[in-house]
């Protein structure tokens, strides 16, 4: 596949921003019966295979800091950053801070959790990000990311951000 390149070198955007909430630094520990056994190396190792072949770059990120994943997101104004996938954690369920720090960088963002949030307790069925998300992957397992990356990749070559091929295409 063509490499994937920044468009518009004023803007220079080519990287997508992985970010972990609160206690997915423990995946392939916490309760792998719900979550797996990918550990978040091995899950960020399996991703930056993938995003060679479809050549764009990744950057990762995990924190249990909601301050932390706020700042994070605003740093991102100042990067190459052209969009994010997001599992917040348990912050999903309730943070109106990170909702809005993604609102404020005005950028694509896909929305991802490991397990089907829906088949699980109701307190989970709300997300302050959905309704604001370019989409949303639940219950797929760790594979969830895998197919996120794909979709953002899609929908920012849809919307010339990145140039190349559409992989979803
Ligand atoms: C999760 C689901 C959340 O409800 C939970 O608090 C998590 C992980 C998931 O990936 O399935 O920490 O986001």
């Amino acid at each position: 596949m063509e490499k994937l390149t920044a468009r518009n070198s004023e803007e220079g955007k080519n990287t997508i921003l992985v970010l972990q909430g609160p206690n997915l630094n423990l995946l392939g520990e916490r309760e792998t019966e719900i979550y797996g056994t990918d550990t978040l190396d091995s899950l960020h190792l399996k991703l930056e295979d993938h995003s060679k072949k479809l050549g764009v770059r990744l950057d990762y990120f995990q924190s249990n800091h909601e301050g932390r994943i706020v700042d994070r997101i605003q740093q991102a104004r100042l990067e190459p950053v052209a969009g994010f996938i997001i599992n917040a954690g348990a912050f999903t369920h309730t943070s109106v801070a990170i909702r809005d720090a993604l609102l404020g960088v005005n950028l694509p963002f896909i929305e991802v959790h490991v397990s089907n949030v829906y088949a699980r307790e109701s307190f989970r069925h709300n997300s302050y990000l959905s309704d604001i998300a370019s989409g949303v992957i639940v219950g797929l397992g760790t594979g969830g990311y895998r197919v996120a990356v794909e979709a953002l990749v899609s929908q920012l070559v849809r919307a010339g951000v990145f140039d190349g091929e559409d992989p979803l295409a």
